[in-house]
């Protein structure tokens, strides 16, 4: 099994129900790679309907099943739902809410043990690549957050540097290319399927950029925020995924 092809949309604290018809559209399409689109979870279930062959995942979930934690959702709740993936350990829920790597893996557990593919963030700050621990502080994020379960089938990884996230900067092709290099050794260190993986490059990912992004060795894939929001703008990225 190749690592598959993925085009992710984070719609962020964004959407309401009449956005759903930014859905109708990317369904509508002949998309030619794998589509996911994680809405704010109260649009979960009626994007569900909205969403064709198109994957509907959640944003985030609590590591414990069920129980007295005020404004959570358990894995088991996206999975009923109608999600079939959550994205875990962004760098806004790490910074917001101060999820550590091992919180992070927790909820990745409970996220496998609930049948979700989980897309997994990892990222360095600016401070972080500008102080050269770029590769320590993505090998070690991986080490902690990725829990010993994963598999290529129910894991996906994002590299987001931090920097990167909603700013219109991204890192130039070297510095992806040697991020996912090092992302798919590690992953091949310690899983048997490490190299199936599918491992997503996010950060300002955009119509303009996604073809020369695509072409980057270990990058089979985006997770996308602000250019997920419109299918006129994600379309393109989707078909630039395709394409490459
Ligand atoms: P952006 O966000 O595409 O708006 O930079 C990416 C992300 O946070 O997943």
């Amino acid at each position: 099994m190749a690592p598959k092809k993925l085009a992710a949309g984070n719609w962020k604290m964004n959407g309401v129900t009449a956005s759903l018809v930014e859905l109708d559209a990317l369904a509508a399409r002949e998309n030619g790679c794998d589509v996911l689109i994680c809405p704010p979870a109260t649009l979960i279930t009626p994007a569900v309907a909205h969403a064709g062959e198109i994957a509907i995942g959640g944003q985030d979930c609590h590591a414990n099943e069920s129980g007295a934690h005020t404004g959570d959702i358990s894995a088991a709740m996206l999975a009923d739902a109608g999600a079939s993936h959550v994205i875990l350990g962004h760098s806004e829920r790490r910074a917001d809410h101060g999820e550590t790597d091992a919180q992070v893996a927790a909820k990745a557990i409970a996220a496998h043990g609930a049948g979700l593919v989980t897309v997994i963030c990892v990222g360095e700050t600016e401070a972080e690549r500008d102080g050269g621990d770029t590769l320590d502080v993505i090998a070690s994020q991986l080490a902690g957050s990725v829990p010993d379960c994963a598999t290529a089938a129910n894991t996906v990884i994002a590299y987001e540097p931090v920097w990167a996230i909603g700013t219109g900067r991204t890192p130039n092709s070297e510095q992806i290319a040697e991020v996912h290099a090092l992302m798919r050794d590690k992953l091949s260190g310690r899983f048997s399927d490490g190299a199936d993986f599918s491992l997503l490059y996010g950060g300002s990912v955009k119509p303009g950029n996604a073809a020369e992004i695509f072409a980057i060795a270990h990058v089979d894939g985006a997770l996308v925020g602000g250019a997920s929001l419109k299918a006129s703008d994600f379309g393109p990225i989707i078909d630039a995924l395709a394409q490459a």
